[in-house]
């Protein structure tokens, strides 16, 4: 049984990956420091495949405490999901951002075994938005915040020292990640003040914020407002476990892949879609564009599909309506 070490195991990819994980029977180690999750969330992915797995609170930022994991544990493949994780919050405290981001990328290339392959989560957010989408793998890359460029920059860190040393490393480019487990036990709990459109949409839903704010209508779209290639997050998880036996049979040291659906969908399109399949009602509001926002992003989807053997088949519909079931969860379990 292969075994795989996740940081960021109780994040909100994280833990859905490592419920795929288990449930195609890898052995699993997880890891977090709760800093933008929740310790609940270990019970309920044991509850969701009832099967067990290795957790240990870690800073990936402390060495001692990693290498003691590696001295622990000889793991045929590491999945990083840790890391810092809002654009926003980037611009904020840049320093933060590229210390702790690629502190912890340092810290598991000094410590790991050499031949321990590696997936890193890396962002659709590293693309050159100049350029119209579809991003394709092979696009020009320009983050625009610190965030992205920590994205960009790890994965030339590790291209870079997965060519000298005997291990492989995929780096996943997620799109926009939304839904969650159609359990309704896990699925985005941003510790701090949200920063998508999600986690927006639902609290306006539920009942705790007033007004949905959405940032400009006078895009080149179909209504004019920003639109974005939304995927569920259960297509990701299964995105990451094809990367893996990707990672087997791969001849080249690094590989991009994207995950997205190739399709893109308004703000407006998500909101009415959102309110149609939960039959609830979002009030929401035109204002002024978000600094920094592309108008159009959405994957180029042939190169996942035709060498990772994977394709999103969830539909936004199902991404709203497994969003909507969490946050009631949620609500009666964790307020
Ligand atoms: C989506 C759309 C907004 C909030 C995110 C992450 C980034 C990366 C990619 C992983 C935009 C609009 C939003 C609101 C709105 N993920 N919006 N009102 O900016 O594409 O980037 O996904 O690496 O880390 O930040 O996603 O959800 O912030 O915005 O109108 O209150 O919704 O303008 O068009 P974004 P988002």
């Amino acid at each position: 049984m292969k075994k795989v070490f996740v940081t960021g195991a109780t994040g909100f990819i994280g833990s859905h990956t490592v419920v795929e994980l288990l449930e195609q029977n890898f052995q699993v180690v997880g890891a977090d420091n709760f800093s933008n999750s929740k310790p609940s969330v270990i019970e309920r992915v044991k509850k969701i495949t009832n099967k067990e797995f290795t957790f240990v609170e870690l800073d990936l930022l402390n060495r001692v405490q990693l290498k003691e994991v590696f001295d622990h544990h000889d793991f045929d493949a590491i999945i990083h999901f840790a890391g810092l994780k809002s654009v926003g919050d980037s611009v904020q405290r840049p320093q933060d951002y590229y210390y702790e981001n690629l502190g912890m990328i340092n810290n598991l290339l000094s410590l790991k075994k050499k031949n321990t392959n590696v997936i890193f989560s890396s962002s659709a957010t590293v693309y050159d938005s100049r350029k119209n989408p579809p991003y394709s793998e092979e696009d020009p890359l320009l983050p625009i915040n610190p965030y992205g460029m920590t994205k960009m920059l790890g994965e030339m860190i590790f291209s870079d020292v997965s060519k000298l040393n005997d291990f492989k490393t995929i780096a996943l480019r997620y799109f926009n990640p939304i839904g969650a487990h159609s359990s309704g036990l896990i699925g985005e709990h941003p510790s701090s003040f949200p920063n998508n459109l999600m986690p927006y949409i639902l609290d306006v839903a539920s009942g705790s914020r007033p007004v949905l704010n959405i940032f400009g209508n006078d895009y080149p779209t179909r209504d004019g407002t920003g639109s974005r290639d939304y995927i569920h997050v259960e297509d990701l998880a299964k995105g990451h476990v094809a990367a893996l036996t990707q990672l087997d049979l791969m001849d080249k040291p690094f590989e991009v892949f994207n995950l997205g659906t190739g399709q893109d969908t308004t703000v407006q399109e998500l909101t009415q879609a959102f309110c149609k399949v939960n039959e609830v009602n979002v009030a929401t509001e035109f204002v002024e564009r978000r600094g920094g926002d592309a108008a159009v992003s959405f994957a180029a989807v042939e190169k996942s599909q035709n060498i990772l053997n994977w394709k999103a088949q969830l539909s936004i519909e199902e991404m709203c309506k497994d969003a909507w079931k969490w946050q009631q969860y949620l609500i009666s379990n964790e307020s």
